[in-house]
């Protein structure tokens, strides 16, 4: 029987993938690969609460998180604490879902539209109009479309 004090492989290669950029690496080194991560649109819909809807504590106050409701995309927000709004995450310009805000602003990743964090009003173009409000309600911290 050996015993190992030192690095293992996988330690090493992902070690190896870090220095050398490889996201595709990166991601399958990663200890949580598959969990939802806020914020990324990429990711499946965070887990629902026993009422069918997106936990409060999943939406960071400040911030946001993409969830999904049949074929539509939506993006939460947290202005405030307790305070939540729906938009339909398209972009108005061209469809690409947008990124949850950072420092109050809502941002497409395509063409970089700007909107506001909180009513999802137009800041920059090249979109004409902003994010069409979804309604939401919040009940026993469960938000729901
Ligand atoms: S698709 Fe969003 S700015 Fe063009």
């Amino acid at each position: 029987m050996s015993t190992t004090t030192g690095p293992n492989r996988r330690t090493v290669l992902c070690g190896l993938a870090a220095a050398l950029a490889a996201p595709g690496a990166l991601a399958a080194c990663s200890s949580d690969a598959g969990e939802f991560q806020p914020g990324t649109p990429t990711q499946a819909a965070p887990p629902t609460t026993a009422a069918g809807g997106t936990p409060l504590a999943r939406i960071p106050v400040g911030g946001g998180t993409i969830v999904t409701k049949g074929e539509q995309t939506i993006l939460l927000v947290q202005p405030t604490a307790g305070t939540v709004k729906g938009f339909d995450a398209s972009c108005p310009h061209q469809g690409t879902t947008v990124d949850p805000p950072q420092n109050g602003v809502i941002t497409c990743p395509n063409h970089f539209s700007q909107f506001d964090g909180a009513t999802g009003a137009l800041r920059k173009g090249p979109a004409a109009s902003g994010l069409t409000e979804v309604p939401v309600r919040v009940v026993d911290g469960s938000v729901q479309v």
